[in-house]
């Protein structure tokens, strides 16, 4: 089922919604694609990164020949039109500023827009709730992985409120974006941020224990798994404080103890110390090795 859209929306231009809003340009040649973020720095670095995706993909022959990218940015809600047929958002992992986005997305939508948000670990449903009934069907987790361009999975996550409608527009769409889609429950974490969670997790355990170094434990995971990343180095990319709201997150919603933090986790953490991005966290940056 082909899907016509005209007019997308992707708010935050962050890691993911630069990303994010770039491959929509790219595969819906169609489309208006409009990005929005209040810091204007993070627009021009979202800038930057078109420009320099834009002439590989040219040269790689990605866009065909003459195809302009329709990708438009903007630094507030302001100026932007009404009738979007797909709005997702990837501002911070933060519950309540998702919420007050969606109150937003309402005004900006109609009544069979898709309705998305690329969070790693909050719950949809209770966004769903801040849209009215009628457009709650519309409503499910579109959720990109880093780099938005590269990795090829899409995890579309439905509430108890998604329609089936709303669910094969997601699946289309995610074909039209040269992902694969795998369709999961709304839950804590879904299926992939709570299993990778919990390996990372593990991870930090099993340094704190002494059983064997960080690198060590990397090394172990890389050549005995044909991981392509060691859990600890993993953790220091995705960055130590996003690692540990994670595990507080799945902690709080099942209220298991499997999920609880490990105690070294959180105290890097409380130092600062939050990966590559602060240059310590398991490893010093830049790596002599
Ligand atoms: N970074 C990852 O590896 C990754 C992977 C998958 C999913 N996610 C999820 O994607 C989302 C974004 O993550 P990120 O890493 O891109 O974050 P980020 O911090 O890099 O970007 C977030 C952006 O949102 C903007 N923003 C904040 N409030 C805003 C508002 N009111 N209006 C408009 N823009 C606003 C910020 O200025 C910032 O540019 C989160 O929900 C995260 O869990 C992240």
């Amino acid at each position: 089922m082909e899907f016509k859209m005209k007019k997308v929306l992707v708010v935050g231009a962050g890691t993911m919604g630069a990303g994010i809003a770039y491959l929509f340009a790219r595969s819906f040649p169609e489309a208006q694609v409009f990005l929005v973020d209040i810091k204007p720095d993070q627009l021009q670095k979202a800038r930057e990164s078109q420009e320099s995706w834009e002439k590989k993909d040219r040269q790689r022959g990605n866009l065909a020949e003459g195809q302009k990218l329709n990708l438009i940015y903007e630094g507030s809600f302001t100026n932007l039109p009404k009738d979007f047929d797909l709005l997702l958002e990837a501002v911070s992992e933060d519950l309540e500023l998702k919420k007050k986005i969606f109150r937003t997305f309402d005004e900006l939508s109609h009544d069979t827009s898709l309705i998305t948000s690329n969070t790693s670990s909050l719950s949809l449903t209770l966004m769903a709730r801040e849209v009215p009934p009628q457009k709650r069907g519309n409503v499910l987790g579109l959720h990109f992985f880093n780099p938005p361009l590269v990795m090829p999975l899409l995890e579309i996550v439905q509430t108890l409120l998604t329609s089936s409608e709303a669910l094969e527009r997601a699946k289309s769409i995610a074909v039209t974006l040269k992902k694969t889609p795998v369709v999961v429950k709304d839950s804590p974490g879904f299926i992939t941020t709570r299993l990778g969670m919990v390996m990372l997790n593990e991870a930090v355990f099993a340094l704190q224990e002494g059983i064997a170094s960080a690198e060590e434990i990397d090394q172990a995971m890389k050549l005995g798994f044909n991981h392509p990343m060691g859990p600890l180095e993993l953790a220091d990319l995705i960055g130590l404080d996003v690692v540990f709201a994670i595990t507080q997150t799945l902690y709080e919603n099942f209220q298991d103890s499997k999920y609880r933090a490990a105690p070294l986790l959180r105290k890097l953490v409380e130092a600062g110390h939050l990966g590559r991005k602060t240059g310590r966290g398991f490893y010093t940056y830049p790596r002599s090795t």
